[in-house]
């Protein structure tokens, strides 16, 4: 598998700081007020030029509601990534520049297949065609964690290219060539299956798949998280501050520590890792 794991985070500081304070609707002010730190200072860490000290992340942790530890980290470029552990099938991570950022799609086979299953399409075929390994020839199934243009360019392309028999999107998305996959639904492959859970908070129809091999002895599972939860962040609320909270804790809870999650953005990372350290899993 492409080594994930030490790509540079999607949201530094200043994001987590933001997405937290929009989770509280408080102002950059209020903030300040509350914490003792200068409204300059908290301008200067969103704006990616961070001074803060331990004290004022602690301060700024204790506010807003988020892990102490993680958010320190984070202030000193120190996030802890986890050594990603073997998976019982093969995953490709897919990186496609979009816009100012880039968006991850995964493939995930039977090892030294030519079949694999598809989870998110990115920015479109073109962008696809330029990641895609050479050994995949034929989709089994394509699932979208949600229908933004980021992540389900060209769906109706991809399935006719590479004879996918169905494309899942979330119950209440729509997409042209989707068909619903709503919580708990499991579809079944040659080496794993894949099990659907509603998490909505990013966008009210939201999915993560959860892939694992039943049959396997060891390796853990793969949770493909879209936009609910990266390493060291959170997607942007853009549903509900609540519910994405709620989605974010259940899903956490709901696996095994070394789960591999598989974000839409930024680099892998593990449920016991985000457990522990991810500002917003408190
Ligand atoms: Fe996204």
């Amino acid at each position: 598998m492409t080594d994930l794991s030490t790509l540079p985070l999607e949201d530094e500081l200043g994001d987590v700081l933001e997405k937290a304070m929009r989770r509280k609707g408080v102002t950059l002010d209020e903030v300040a007020q509350q914490t003792g730190v200068a409204a300059a200072r908290l301008m200067d860490a969103i704006d990616y030029r961070p001074d803060l000290t331990g004290d004022d992340l602690r301060r700024l942790a204790a506010f807003l509601g988020l892990n102490e530890i993680g958010l320190c980290a984070l202030g000193t470029g120190s996030y802890p990534q986890p050594e990603i552990g073997t998976l019982p099938f093969c995953v490709w991570p897919l990186r496609m520049p979009h816009g100012i950022g880039v968006t991850n799609a995964y493939l995930v086979g039977e090892c030294g297949s030519s079949r694999a299953v598809l989870f998110d399409t990115g920015a479109g075929i073109d962008a696809l065609a330029v990641v895609w390994p050479r050994s995949i020839k034929q989709l089994d199934a394509v699932f979208l964690t949600h229908a933004e243009a980021e992540h389900v360019g060209g769906l109706c392309e991809v399935v006719a290219r590479f004879g996918a028999p169905a494309a899942f999107i979330p119950k209440g998305a729509t997409a042209p060539c989707g068909q619903p996959l709503g919580e708990g639904e499991t579809r079944t492959f040659a080496a794993f299956t894949v099990t659907a859970f509603a998490t909505p908070g990013h966008a009210a129809a939201h999915n993560c798949y959860l892939v694992r091999a039943p049959e396997a002895r060891h390796g853990a599972a793969l949770l493909i998280s879209g936009d609910l939860v990266f390493a060291g962040s959170v997607g942007g609320a853009y549903f509900s501050h609540e519910q994405l909270q709620l989605s974010l804790k259940r899903m956490l809870a709901m696996v095994p520590p070394n789960t591999v999650i598989a974000p839409g953005h930024g680099p892998l990372t593990t449920a016991g890792n985000e457990i522990r350290y991810n500002p917003f899993a408190v």
